[in-house]
């Protein structure tokens, strides 16, 4: 019988757009580890595409696979990490394209941006998500060929309306990626919305187990710039290894679970402390005094995400006491895993960070709402 083609994206992710070994039966994929692929009698690829495992590899296909059905997309692709798949995509921009970014972002892919930027000729614009002209006074500075915006963005959770993005992106000729690593497929679907590509570091929800570095692609349409990606994939070995293929197909199976409990969890966490007299703010979008709540209200459905930031009144001294003292909340960098990790930011990034020095960011994960909200009520100073 065949299978019904309807269904939600939740029963897509459990059955893993993988529909048995036809050899064995088994219902899970298997793994692939070999580097080269032979050539049949009449020395064709028995499996196109597949000739070394620098290209591809047959374990990629499982998760790429699911990622284009989960993002309605063309194709995907998936990566090394969140960066090497992010690096594909600047790399493919000529000398002289300028690329605008948020001020705002994950700061490791904003130096990477920014860096490579300046030994390629590129010009790097940032501009600043709470001017509602700035972004499109940024596209119109320059040969803007490329806008990337990441939301809801790490640390702060900013809003960006990604239609509006998209509009201004096209009318000057450039591409929309979005880093929706923190929104998810479960939440915001940027193709819908007019993006031309989304971008995900797998090492956060999709893969969720804390346990493999990975990056993803996924395109609205499958072009020459978007096989200028895959070449840039090839070329420099940017792939993932198939035991990690393999893990991060098993973590995307849960997805949904485990993004919209972490989605609730942070709700009733923000909405707990968002009067506490012992925190400065609560950052949050799903809260209604959040800056993007409007905007993310519109584009979000099923929740707001597993991330917010707390800013704890006094500074930084009480907040590094809060992230010390908590015993359930791990104090370490990364998100979106089944622990909720806490982290206080200015001290990851250092002195240039424009990040304020009393902000905690909080990964939500899966464990009960009142532990978590137990242990941030211990932690925190005494009034
Ligand atoms: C929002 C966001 N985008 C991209 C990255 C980079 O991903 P990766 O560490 O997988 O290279 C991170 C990593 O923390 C991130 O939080």
């Amino acid at each position: 019988m065949s299978k019904p083609t309807d269904v939600k994206p939740e029963t897509l992710a459990a059955h893993g757009a993988y529909e048995g070994d036809p050899d064995c039966g088994a219902i899970i994929p298997p793994i692939q580890p070999a580097t080269t692929f032979a050539r049949d009698a009449d020395y064709r690829l028995m499996r196109e595409g597949m000739s070394y495992a620098r290209d591809a590899n047959p374990t990629f296909l499982p998760p790429e696979a699911l990622l284009a059905q989960l993002e309605g997309a063309a194709a995907a692709l998936v990566f090394s990490a969140g960066n090497a798949a992010a690096s594909a995509v600047i790399q493919a921009l000529e000398p002289g394209d300028r690329v605008v970014a948020p001020k705002v972002m994950y700061w490791g892919l904003r130096g990477r941006i920014g860096d490579f930027a300046s030994r390629w000729g590129l010009d790097f614009a940032l501009f600043d998500a709470a001017d509602p002209d700035g972004l499109g006074r940024a596209i119109a500075g320059g040969r803007t060929r490329l806008v990337w915006i990441e939301t809801p963005a790490n640390p702060t959770w900013d809003v960006i309306d990604i239609a509006a993005a998209a509009e201004l992106a096209h009318a000057a000729g450039a591409r929309l990626a979005v880093d929706s690593t923190v929104a998810t497929p479960v939440l915001t679907r940027p193709l819908e919305l007019g993006a031309d590509l989304v971008m995900h570091s797998a090492t956060k929800y999709l893969n969720g187990h804390s346990d493999v570095v990975a990056g993803a692609l996924a395109t609205a349409r499958v072009d020459d710039f978007w096989q200028l990606v895959e070449s840039n994939r090839a070329g420099a070995g940017g792939i993932l290894g198939s035991f990690e293929s393999w893990l991060l197909h098993r973590g995307m199976r849960t997805l949904y679970l485990r993004v919209r409990r972490a989605s609730e969890t942070a709700l009733a966490i923000a909405r707990h402390f968002e009067a506490d007299p012992r925190l400065a703010a609560v950052l949050y979008p799903g809260l209604a005094r959040h800056p993007g709540h409007a905007i993310a209200a519109r584009q979000m459905s099923g929740g707001f995400g597993g991330m917010l930031s707390l800013r704890v009144a006094g500074g930084a001294a009480p907040a590094l006491a809060t992230a010390k003292a908590c015993r359930l909340f791990k104090p370490a960098t990364s998100l979106g895993g089944v622990e909720s990790l806490i982290e206080h930011r200015a001290t990851i990034e250092g002195p240039s960070s424009p990040i304020p020095e009393d902000l905690l960011r909080l990964s939500i994960g899966i464990e009960h709402p009142d532990d978590l909200i137990a242990d941030l009520d211990r932690a925190l100073p005494k009034p």
